[in-house]
């Protein structure tokens, strides 16, 4: 007989199975994956702080790529001129954004150290852009969908949307070696089945 235990864990396998990682060669729809189920992510500007004036300079920002149910493989981020590393992308908009599986139960219950190749992760270089119009509303949504509290943050520090204008790709999800991987594939790859 099925003990209650029993059935939470076929539970959970089957949550683990809907969670399902795309097979570690296609690259293309792995990065899709990471960047959908990231909240946030470390991203590198060149730094104008007068300390490390332009030397990189890696700093968290919350992240979403689209709606839970879909994601659009666009980071879109919620700044203030205000920031740190905002004020390195007046001067520079070109940056580095890092996103890993190691911030989801993933890699935790496979015991995948985050720097494992297993435990997958991205790195993305592109400009970050304001974006406007529809796309600033759809950004607003899905930012906010996934982090509620960015609607309470101060208005007079002018928030604005953001996304990251993917120019180069890295996925790094099996061995034998980080792989490139175009933004055309990338943003053709679908990350579910
Ligand atoms: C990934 O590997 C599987 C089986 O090992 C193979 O069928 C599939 O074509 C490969 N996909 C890519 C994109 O290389
Ligand atoms: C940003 O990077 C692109 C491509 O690597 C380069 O052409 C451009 O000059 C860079 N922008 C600045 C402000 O350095």
């Amino acid at each position: 007989m099925l003990s209650l235990r029993g059935l939470l864990l076929l539970l959970l396998a089957g949550a683990t199975a809907a969670f399902g990682v795309p097979p570690s060669n296609e690259t293309a729809r792995v990065a899709r994956f990471v960047a959908h189920a990231c909240d946030w992510g470390a991203l590198a500007t060149l730094s104008t702080q007068p300390q490390v004036q332009g030397q990189p300079f890696a700093n968290v920002f919350s992240i979403s790529d689209g709606e839970l149910s879909k994601g659009t493989g666009v980071p879109y981020m919620y700044l203030t001129p205000l920031e740190i590393s905002v004020k390195d992308l007046q001067v520079n908009g070109n940056a580095s954004l890092t996103l890993s599986l190691a911030q989801t139960s993933y890699c935790k219950d496979k015991h995948y150290d985050p720097q494992s190749p297993l435990c997958a992760h991205v790195i993305f270089c592109g400009v970050v852009e304001k974006v406007t119009g529809a796309e600033e509303e759809f950004g607003r949504k899905v930012l906010f969908n996934r982090h509620p509290e960015m609607e309470d943050w101060p208005a007079e520090h002018d928030w604005f949307v953001a996304k990251l204008n993917i120019a180069n790709i890295w996925v790094l999800s099996h061995f034998g070696g980080i792989e490139s991987v175009s933004p055309e594939d990338y943003f053709k790859a679908t990350p579910q089945n």
